[in-house]
């Protein structure tokens, strides 16, 4: 097989399964859309915001993450943000997106959560007849919040099923383990969600076997301290427990020194059906394909790897079936060509 360029990985048929939508907003739409709200901004400049994209940990990010979200008010802000994403989504063909939304972020500052799901329930609605882009909304909880809050989010979801796929829980790892939000889980289970909850990013292993136990989840997001713990590596390569890994996340928020000394292509090797995803793209230097290509420039990524890292995230989404065929088969098609 010739080399991997970036136009290969560009052209790759993609699916990103760990995405914030809040995560995409760009600064130049910050600065429109702090305009179009009369919003005050901490910044003068796209410069000076962009500047300010360097984190030491994960709360650093998170100050600066929301307090961006505060500039989205209007269901036109929600609309834009998912839609202006999608249009990446095409230009790099990703072709099926399971975003995650923070309502908390956004009802705590006194936006109604329908604002919110409408705003990015429509952009995604219109992704499937435009762009021919398919999708599975996940709302998380923010776990630096409490259950109890957490369980009126749920509620408050209730009239949204028909377009809400999943629940997750994401924000602040260290000091907020799964446990705080066993009940949430199981009552977002009984009412049929998918279950998905961010573990071993910054968290220890010990945080990614309580959400497989006590939460039950179908997925882990990010879970790269897995690597520490044989015996959890070991249940992750028998039941196949998909993990949505961010590689330039975890370099810019210092979980890894350099991409180089990443371990996503070692678990891949392993049998870990790991995956690739942009978690905050617009904060961490990319989108799908810049995180592909930092694992090609760093880590040798091959085709093999690459097609691979593709079909494992067909294997996790949540896609129906037919759909998960029409996926396969359009990444067969761009391998064989
Ligand atoms: N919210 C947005 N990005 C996140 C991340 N990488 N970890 C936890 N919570 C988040
Ligand atoms: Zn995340």
């Amino acid at each position: 097989m010739s080399e991997i360029s970036y136009n290969w990985l560009k052209e790759l048929p993609k699916i990103e399964l760990h995405l914030h939508i809040e995560g995409t907003l760009e600064p130049e739409l910050l600065f429109k859309l702090a305009k179009r709200n009369s919003a005050q901004l901490p910044f003068n400049s796209i410069d000076e915001v962009k500047k300010a994209y360097q984190f030491s940990n994960l709360q650093d990010f998170l100050d600066i993450y929301y307090q961006g979200a505060e500039v989205l008010l209007l269901k036109q802000d929600f609309y834009d943000l998912t839609w202006a994403y999608l249009l990446m989504c095409k230009e790099q063909n990703v072709i099926h997106v399971e975003p995650f939304f923070d309502p908390q972020t956004h009802t705590s500052r006194g936006v109604p959560f329908e604002t919110v799901v409408n705003g990015i329930s429509e952009a995604l609605v219109d992704a499937k007849e435009k762009l021919g882009i398919t999708s599975r909304l996940i709302m998380c909880f923010l776990r630096h919040l409490s259950e109890e809050s957490a369980i009126e989010t749920l509620k408050s979801s209730k009239q949204f099923s028909d377009v809400i796929y999943g629940v997750g829980l994401d924000s602040a790892e260290m000091g907020n383990p799964p446990e705080k939000f066993v009940n949430v889980f199981n009552q977002a289970k009984d009412m049929g969600y998918k279950l998905v909850a961010h573990a071993g990013e910054e968290g220890p292993a010990s945080y990614i076997w309580s959400s497989l136990d006590v939460l039950n989840v179908q997925r882990i997001d990010h879970g790269i301290r897995a690597i520490d713990d044989p015996d959890l590596m070991l249940r992750l390569i028998e039941t196949q427990m998909p993990l949505t890994i961010c590689p330039l996340s975890n370099v810019k928020l210092r979980v890894f020194d350099n991409m180089a000394s990443h371990t996503i292509l070692d678990m891949l090797d392993l049998g870990v059906c790991v995956t690739v995803n942009s978690d905050d793209p617009s904060y961490f230097g990319g989108y799908m394909t810049e995180n592909f290509l930092a694992l090609y420039d760093s880590l040798g990524l091959t085709k093999d790897q690459a097609t691979r890292l593709v079909k494992n995230s067909i294997d996790a989404s949540f896609a129906k079936e037919s759909r998960k065929k029409e996926l396969y088969n359009l990444l067969q098609t761009y391998i064989s060509d």
